[in-house]
């Protein structure tokens, strides 16, 4: 081939998709923040991410450090362990009482390294070049973890985000999908206990929508990383909806995707796993061995250890509630406060006392030094501009108790 020298050089091509996503919540946070001075001499409070802040039990570093050297030589299978998956499935049985022979340990769990990234790779199961003849759908609940809508969009899908407002029980709500767009659906991201909201779906409701995938043919993916921070009573989950529902295939359209980081204190450990429909499940295994590395052979022993034990997570879930009661003393009655079913985060109606959950967040750094996500930045606005987070600011209970009181006294102070 001939070079000519009048051609100029042209940037690499790239994916349209990716331009097409919102910014990532945290970076729109600091680029809010920039010129903001929080008020000094105050440890600043981060009330932002929801990272566990008290360590995981000794349980994790001296399984990982029991492991044998040559476990680390080995490249893991995407599988994992005959070991991890017995005591997933021990773990499952005893969470959701299910009859023995409900789970089949080979055929109907896989790890994932947290669950994040299999959320995430899931549409590229689930979602078909069309669907009904037309772009298929991913449904999104409004608020959302952006992880779903990534995966959506760069899946070829249309995400469609269902407000889970304070009327709809701060669920999707299910009602407002037209026909024609349950017909396009490829796939339903369902977070419950809900993050920013922590609601709990009931039965009712995680069967309605496991019928509706059905009857629709679409996948749910049910989030359910918090179901393990409860402070009122056991949050129900898929396999619930899956077990009333019955059937000779109970498991089908389901997946449903835990987590040891929150239940475990364990969110550098990356570890998680889908337990679901065993066709999915077999698809996503394959998937999954043409892209991803596998959970490290260490980690697979360290995970399952934490799935057969309940007493840390029980020490865990009391650290959250006297979180969630450390706040609630002080913020009754005010910005909209309510308890959560479940989970470490408040999503506090600022309306009455602020022009948004931005001017509430710049306030709350610059008079308090107290770091809050608005709720905006987590929801995508309507058509018409109305954004349903507009008026919501997140705050994570990750720190302790006392300083959870402390925060909610200053955060109180300034807002109201
Ligand atoms: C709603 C929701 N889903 C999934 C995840 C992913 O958790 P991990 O990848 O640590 O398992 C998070 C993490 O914060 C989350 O908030």
């Amino acid at each position: 081939m001939m070079f000519d020298a009048t051609l100029t050089d042209q940037a690499p091509c790239r994916s349209d998709r990716l331009t097409s996503l919102s910014e990532y919540p945290f970076p729109r946070l600091h680029a809010l923040l920039a010129d903001v001075t929080p008020l000094a001499n105050v440890a600043p409070s981060i009330l932002t991410i929801g990272e566990p802040q008290n360590e995981p039990p000794a349980l994790l570093t001296s399984t990982v450090a029991a492991a044998a050297p040559s476990a680390w030589a080995k490249y893991p299978p995407t599988a994992g362990t005959p070991e991890f998956r017995s005591a997933v499935a021990g773990w499952l049985s005893r969470r959701f009482n299910l009859p023995g022979d409900f789970i089949n340990a080979d055929k109907t769990i896989l790890p994932v390294c947290g669950t994040r990234e299999a959320l995430y790779q899931l549409a590229q199961l689930v979602v078909p070049t069309q669907k009904a003849g037309q772009k298929p759908v991913v449904l999104i609940p409004n608020p959302f973890y952006a992880v779903y809508q990534g995966a959506a969009v760069m899946a070829g899908a249309e995400p469609v985000f269902l407000d889970g407002t304070k009327e709809t029980g701060y669920l999707p709500d299910l009602d407002a999908v037209p026909e024609e767009t349950w017909a396009r659906t490829a796939l339903f991201y369902l977070c419950t206990p809900a993050n920013p909201q922590g609601a709990v779906a009931s039965l009712d409701y995680l069967k309605r929508a496991l019928t509706l995938a059905r009857r629709h043919g679409f996948t749910v993916a049910f989030d359910e990383c918090y179901g393990e921070l409860w402070h009122n009573s056991v949050p129900t989950g898929g396999l619930d909806a899956a077990r009333a529902l019955g059937g000779e295939r109970p498991l089908s359209n389901l997946m449903s995707f835990h987590s040891l980081s929150k239940r475990s204190s364990a969110a550098g450990l990356r570890s998680g796993f889908v337990v679901g429909d065993p066709d999915l499940i077999a698809g996503f295994t394959r998937l999954r061995a043409y892209s991803l590395a596998g959970m490290p052979l260490p980690v697979l022993t360290a995970a399952a250890a934490l799935w057969a034990d309940d007493a840390h997570v029980e020490i865990n879930r009391a650290y959250y509630r006297a979180n969630v009661d450390a706040a609630e003393a002080v913020l009754n009655g005010k910005l909209g406060y309510y308890r959560p079913d479940a989970g470490f985060f408040l999503w506090l109606d600022v309306s009455q006392v602020a022009e948004s959950g931005e001017e509430a967040t710049k306030r709350l750094w610059r008079e308090g030094a107290i770091k809050v996500l608005p709720g905006a930045y987590l929801t995508q606005p309507h058509k018409d501009g109305y954004n349903p987070g507009g008026r919501y600011i997140r705050v994570a209970l990750v720190q302790d108790a006392d300083n959870v009181a402390r925060s909610m006294e200053r955060l109180v102070r300034i807002l109201t």
